[in-house]
C-alpha cells in the first residue's frame, strides 16, 4: 500500500513559483528566455513557471532515460529527444523538477553548454542537497528537501501521481530500496 503524506502544499508551491518568475524576469529584463524543460517531469513546473515570467519566452524540451529502477539511478545518462530550437546566442532557462545527484543536470548542461548559449541557468523545483555527487547547482531553487522520495507536481513514480497537486512523500512496501 502506497501511503503519500503532503511535504509541500500547492499554495506553497504557487507563491515560490511566483518568486521565482519575478527572480527571472529581473535578471533578464529587457531580453528574451528560451525554458527548456526536461520531460516529463518538468511539465507542470514550467507551465506554471512560465506565466510568471514577464518577458518574451519561448519553450523547449529534451528528454532523457537513466538506467537503474524507479527509485535507484545506474548514473548512465542517455539524450531520447533534443531540443527543436537553436539554442546558440540565446538566454537558456533549463528547467527540471528535482536536483538529485545532479547527474541528469550536469549532463543536459554540458550539451546544452557546447551550442554556445548567451546564458544558462538551472532553475530547479526541488533540490535534494545531501544526495549531491556532482558540483552542480541550481541558479533558482525552489525548495530544499530532505532524502525523502517525493511524487506530485509532476514528479512520478513509475509515472503515477504527476497530477497531485501538493507535493508528496511516497512510502510504499514495493517500492522499498
Ligand atoms: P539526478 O540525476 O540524480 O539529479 O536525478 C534527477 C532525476 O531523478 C529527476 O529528474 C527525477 O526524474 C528523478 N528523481 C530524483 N529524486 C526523485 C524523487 O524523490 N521523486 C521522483 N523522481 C525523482
Ligand atoms: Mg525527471
Amino acid at each position: 500500500m502506497d501511503k503519500l503524506t503532503v511535504l509541500i502544499t500547492r499554495k506553497q508551491i504557487a507563491a515560490k513559483v511566483a518568486e521565482l518568475g519575478a527572480r527571472i524576469t529581473a535578471d533578464f529584463a529587457g531580453e528574451s528566455v528560451l525554458l527548456i524543460g526536461v520531460l516529463k517531469g518538468a511539465a507542470v513546473f514550467l507551465a506554471d513557471l512560465a506565466r510568471q515570467i514577464q518577458l518574451d519566452a519561448s519553450f523547449d524540451f529534451i528528454a532523457v532515460s537513466s538506467y537503474g529502477n524507479a527509485k535507484q539511478q545506474s548514473g548512465e545518462v542517455r539524450l531520447v529527444k533534443d531540443v527543436d530550437c537553436s539554442v546558440e546566442g540565446k538566454n537558456i532557462i533549463l528547467v527540471e523538477d528535482i536536483l538529485d545527484t545532479g547527474l541528469t543536470l550536469t549532463y543536459i548542461r554540458n550539451l546544452l553548454q557546447a551550442h554556445r548559449p548567451k546564458a544558462l541557468k538551472v532553475a530547479t523545483l526541488l533540490d535534494k542537497v545531501a544526495r549531491r555527487t556532482e558540483p552542480i547547482q541550481g541558479d533558482y531553487v525552489g525548495f530544499q528537501i530532505p532524502d525523502e522520495f517525493v511524487v506530485g507536481y509532476g514528479l512520478d513514480f513509475a509515472e503515477h501521481y504527476r497530477n497531485l497537486p501538493d507535493i508528496c512523500v511516497l512510502e510504499s512496501d514495493s517500492t522499498a530500496i
